[in-house]
């Protein structure tokens, strides 16, 4: 059998068509059928805002641990309390507001670094020369691991969260075959760099957690090295989503880009109001552990349930003017980061990437115009609220 790990796409989002626009499709689902109960997967898809909240905070009923086929696979993301807080509590003090403030200087010539080789062209492709590469050089630097070695983790990475996109048997196991061997190899590769750390502490991420453990005694090192994958995975493709996107934004509409140019203070709205308005994860998934009564509904005990941030995010009762872009808006409580005990440990990181990308990229280049013709095509799915690529051109400003 297939296992509940697989995640049916919406029958709604069949199209490249409709998943590049999936925002008017999920406010009709979100007005027509807030909570529903899909036949053909056995699933339930929760649209409104107050459900998604509502099941994100209660783990006791919802559950993150949902591979019920393999018993190994204790991680952050899929355990829950209160074995969720010993994982949390290795890594809390490291990716506090304060504490990534510290990267800052790094994250800037970094950025500065993308952009030199780009700026006297008159043109990037946003998704690969300074989306992708910037979240994966930071947090290479964060882990103590050579960022030369980009392109080489960047690739397993990639593999590790490629969604299935049809449902057969065939693709699903070869999908899985090929995820399987990258996280081996993710985790020799980080076996090797622990090594040289248990011989020798250094002050990255690979000793904070493996000295850390070594005084709680929580994990062992096989977890300790799936913890590491996570957090080399976790904030690739997301925060390459939300850099992506906030291009898209200043092209789409571009009086943004005198304005924050003009009110700078705008830019940490700005960035918040992206990853309300292009959610770089559309939707989390949670399995029901009891019976649970929902809008009238019975969920029962093992089904899994689909939270759709993608429709919480522009659910008209929680955001007056939804589909409009406001990078003033506030409070702005948008749920992309997730919400609960799962909340992303990465969100001050992400956030502050975020914000330098956007104060350098309106510092150095002016009239950023999408290139002409460009067809806008969504990533595969499950990520589909992403674009693949997004090719603009500029003037580059003397810096
Ligand atoms: C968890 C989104 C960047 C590390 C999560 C969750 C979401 C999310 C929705 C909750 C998952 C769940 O409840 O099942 C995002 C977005 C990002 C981003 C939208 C960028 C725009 C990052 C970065 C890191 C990171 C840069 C880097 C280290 C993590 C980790 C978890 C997590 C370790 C698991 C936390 C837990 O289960 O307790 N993220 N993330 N994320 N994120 Fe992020």
């Amino acid at each position: 059998t297939r296992g509940a790990s697989f995640i049916p796409p919406l029958e709604e989002f069949n199209t490249e068509e409709k998943r590049a626009n999936p925002f008017p499709i999920l406010k009709t689902l979100r007005e027509n059928t807030p909570l529903r109960f899909d036949e053909t997967y056995g699933t339930w898809d929760a649209f409104l805002y107050e459900d998604c909240v509502r099941i994100l905070k209660d783990p006791k009923t919802f559950s993150s641990n949902f591979n019920r086929d393999n018993t190994n696979t204790e991680n952050i993301i899929t355990v829950d309390p209160p074995r969720h807080q010993d994982f949390r509590e290795l890594v809390n003090g490291v990716f506090t507001p304060k504490a990534v403030a510290d990267v800052a200087p790094r994250i800037y010539e970094i950025l500065n670094f993308l952009l030199d080789a780009v700026q006297e062209q008159g043109r990037m492709n946003t998704v690969y020369d300074v989306a992708a590469p910037l979240p994966v050089m930071v947090i290479a630097e964060l882990l103590g691991i050579p960022t030369t070695d980009r392109l080489y983790f960047k690739e397993l990475s990639d593999t590790l969260v490629t969604g299935v996109t049809d449902s057969s048997e065939e693709t699903y196991k070869r999908v899985q075959a090929q995820r399987l061997h990258a996280r081996d190899t993710l985790n020799d590769y980080f076996r090797q760099h622990l090594q040289m750390r248990k011989e020798q502490p250094t002050e990255d991420l690979i000793s904070v957690l493996w000295y850390a453990n070594a005084e709680k005694q929580v994990l062992d090192e096989d977890q300790i090295l799936r913890f590491l994958t996570t957090l080399l995975v976790a904030g690739h493709e997301t925060t390459t989503n939300l850099i992506t996107a906030m291009v898209r934004v200043l092209s789409e509409q571009p009086q943004f880009q005198e304005r924050l140019l003009e009110e700078p203070h705008l830019i940490p709205g700005f960035v918040e109001e992206t990853l309300r308005f292009y959610p770089s994860v559309p939707r989390l998934t949670r399995r029901a552990t009891m019976d649970v009564e929902l809008r009238g509904q019975v969920i029962r005990e093992g089904q899994l349930v689909n939270v759709w941030m993608a429709s919480a995010n522009r659910d008209g009762a929680k955001f007056a003017h939804p589909d409009v872009f406001d990078p003033t808006r506030h409070p702005n409580a948008h749920i992309t980061f997730g919400f609960g005990n799962h909340f992303c440990l990465g969100a001050p990181l992400a956030r502050l990437e975020a914000q330098i990308a956007l104060e350098t990229i309106l510092r150095r280049l002016g009239n950023i115009a999408l290139v002409e013709g460009t067809k806008i095509e969504p990533t595969p799915y499950p990520l589909f609220t992403a674009v693949k690529e997004y090719p603009v051109t500029f003037e580059g400003r003397s810096i």
